[in-house]
């Protein structure tokens, strides 16, 4: 099975109800990304965090997977797929995607403010323990926080997204605008014959990649139209 990684960004999950970052009227109009996600922000003031992201998670419940992330899983039906996601919903997995790298965290979890990234000190919160409050603890005995990768913090898992980016035989870019790094570095890992499909109803400056093929659609839109492609494709090397 030939692997297909598909790379999303905040725009994956809009269809479904939650606000991208950098859009008009998006997340960081309303707050200032240095005061609720950044290690400083939280620093200096935990409970305006914790308070942002327990608003954060109790959306999750009152949204659903769209179509387009539908249509992600049931690739898994003809592709090897890893998704590679920043977003900290759980959208895809709620979709059916059994192979998800989350770079920047899951709202759905917590973890430690001492050892953030000790597997150890992990839990997953559930529909009765939605919200961390301050005096919350982890194992370890110090303060509860969410399991998010803030600016200011190392990303524990872009190695081993560098390494399946690095693998790839088609790479698929959804709604996310590659202003962050590391995120936005992975697509200098796909190798040279692999294709790579962008879908987003705007158009994005890339001004140093060329070779991509740009779906100027919403993710369900554009998702149905990659597989109309992928198809076709298929359909005339078969024929050949
Ligand atoms: P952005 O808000 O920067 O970009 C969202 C992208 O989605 C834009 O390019 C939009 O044009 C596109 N978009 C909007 N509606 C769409 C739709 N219906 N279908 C497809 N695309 C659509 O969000 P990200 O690139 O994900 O990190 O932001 C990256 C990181 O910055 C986030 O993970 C977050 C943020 O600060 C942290 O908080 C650590």
């Amino acid at each position: 099975m030939k692997k297909m990684v598909i790379l999303t960004g905040a725009g994956m999950s809009a269809e479904s109800g939650i606000s991208t970052f950098r859009d008009s009227g998006g997340l960081w109009e309303q707050h200032r990304v240095e005061d609720v996600a950044s290690i400083e922000g939280y620093e200096r003031n935990p409970k305006l965090v914790l308070d942002f992201y327990n608003e954060r998670r109790r959306q999750l419940p009152t949204v659903k997977p769209c179509r387009g992330h539908e249509l992600v899983a049931a690739l898994e039906q003809h592709f090897d797929v890893t998704v590679i996601t920043q977003n900290v919903d759980d959208l895809h997995e709620r979709a059916g995607s059994t192979n998800v790298v989350h770079l920047h965290g899951e709202l759905m979890k917590a973890t430690s403010t001492l050892n953030p990234n000790d597997p150890r000190q992990i839990v997953t919160l559930d529909a009765d323990h939605m919200d961390i409050h301050l005096g919350d603890k982890a194992a370890d005995g110090s303060q509860l926080r969410p399991f998010i990768v803030w600016f200011g913090e190392a990303v524990p898992e872009i190695e081993r997204a560098a390494y399946i980016a690095s693998e790839a035989d088609i790479f698929v870019v959804i709604g996310t605008s590659l202003n962050v790094y590391p995120a936005a570095g992975l697509i200098q890992y796909v190798p040279s014959h692999a294709p790579i499909y962008l879908i987003d109803p705007k158009e994005v400056p890339w001004n140093s990649l060329h070779r991509y093929h740009h779906i100027q659609k919403g993710a369900s839109e554009g998702m149905e139209e990659l597989l109309k492609m992928i198809v076709l494709k298929a359909w005339r090397n078969c024929s050949r």
